[in-house]
């Protein structure tokens, strides 16, 4: 008999994505963006992403179906993100699972979006070994997740304390004077760039701090000190150079993103490591992953693209993992969750 099929929605932020899963095969994966209608203001407006949802998904649902070569009859599950993310969001796409799993007869499977972000990893690489670590970077989220089993036993390690690392990028963006969203243009810029040229903070990272928080994150002090260092050359009346401004700035990013993911496969003593999340873009991150870890003979696992940005296959993937596993379904009365703990997979019966 062939695995269930599992239907899986993504509605947190600005994308709508549907994508459908048969065990850790992919068959199709649709995504609709409202990102155009919000980059004139500059960031995501709350109320616009939950109306592009509620237009988008349907056609969305249709067109994965199409794509799949499947009808909504041969679905065995529905998987939704139920957090966190925006709240309103949220709404549009766990209703309509709901709607989905209710009309179907099916289990319906409230997940963790972050999770999901790991999860989909293995539609492009294969099965998981039985540990590894993941870190989760884009423009919500920065977290370090060790993973004993996707389904069933995710520990959060840490997290930033303030901003994510591609919202650090998006601001050093604007300070610069450059387009929204700012993370890959800042990316582009910092590779004419020389990364030792200004000695910006590494956030938590020396003693007490270290400490306290040895695998969380913070970039809003590094932030500040982008704009305390263009303040004061505008100031003296100083030339700068956008390009090292932006190199050292995204080498400050990159090094402690991946100096405390190296310590923390370390001491749990974890040899595989899976980054997710639309940061994952970043090719100072990208590069300095690939070579220190090469180092410390951890095996770096990195979807493409259009897997790391946010989808629906990461929560079909997610979906499948669950029902792979025997876990019981999400009562069909499941309540959206913004802020979501990164230890819950799944929202339990
Ligand atoms: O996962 P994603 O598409 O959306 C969410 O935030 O959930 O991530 C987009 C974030 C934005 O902040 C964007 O500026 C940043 O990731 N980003 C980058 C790069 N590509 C995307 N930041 C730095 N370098 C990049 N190449
Ligand atoms: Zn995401």
């Amino acid at each position: 008999m062939s695995e269930p099929l599992v239907l899986g929605i993504e509605s947190t932020c600005d994308e709508t994505g549907v994508a459908l899963v048969r065990g850790r095969e992919l068959l199709a994966d649709v995504t609709a963006s409202s990102m155009d209608e919000h980059a004139r203001f500059g960031g995501i407006v709350p109320e616009v992403a939950s109306r592009a949802h509620l237009e988008a998904l349907r056609p969305t649902i249709t067109a994965a179906l199409d794509a799949a070569g499947v009808t909504l009859a041969d679905v065995d599950a529905v998987a939704v993100a139920s957090g966190p993310g925006l709240v309103g969001s949220l709404t549009v796409g766990t209703a309509g699972a709901k709607a989905l799993a209710l009309g179907l007869g099916v289990p319906l499977y409230g997940v963790n979006h972050v999770i999901g972000h790991a999860a989909v990893d293995e539609l492009v690489h294969g099965p998981f070994p039985e540990r590894f670590l993941a870190l989760v970077v884009s423009g919500g989220h920065s977290s370090l997740l060790l993973v004993n089993d996707v389904a069933t036993d995710v520990v959060e390690l840490g997290q930033t304390l303030d901003d994510a690392a591609g919202e650090a990028f998006d601001k050093v963006g604007r300070l610069l004077g450059l387009p929204y969203p700012g993370g890959p243009h800042v990316d582009r810029l910092a590779r004419q760039g020389d990364p030792a040229a200004i000695a910006f903070p590494r956030g938590l990272s020396k003693g007490r701090e270290l400490a306290r928080h040895p695998y969380d994150f913070s970039f809003s002090g590094l932030k500040t000190a982008v704009a305390r260092y263009l303040e004061g050359r505008a100031d003296a009346g100083e030339e700068y150079s956008p390009a090292d401004v932006a190199a050292s700035f995204s080498e400050a990013v990159a090094d402690v993103l991946v100096t405390k993911t190296l310590r923390a496969c370390a001491e749990h003593d974890v040899r595989t490591l899976v980054i997710g999340g639309g940061f994952s873009a970043n090719s100072r991150l990208r590069e300095l992953a690939a070579e220190r870890c090469a180092a410390a003979g951890v095996e770096v696992r990195i979807p493409p693209i259009r897997y790391c940005t946010d989808n629906g296959a990461m929560i079909a993937a997610l979906g499948s993992a669950l029902v792979r596993a025997g876990v019981a379904p999400s009562p069909l009365d499941l309540a959206v969750d913004s802020s979501m703990a990164l230890s819950l997979v799944s929202v339990p019966a």
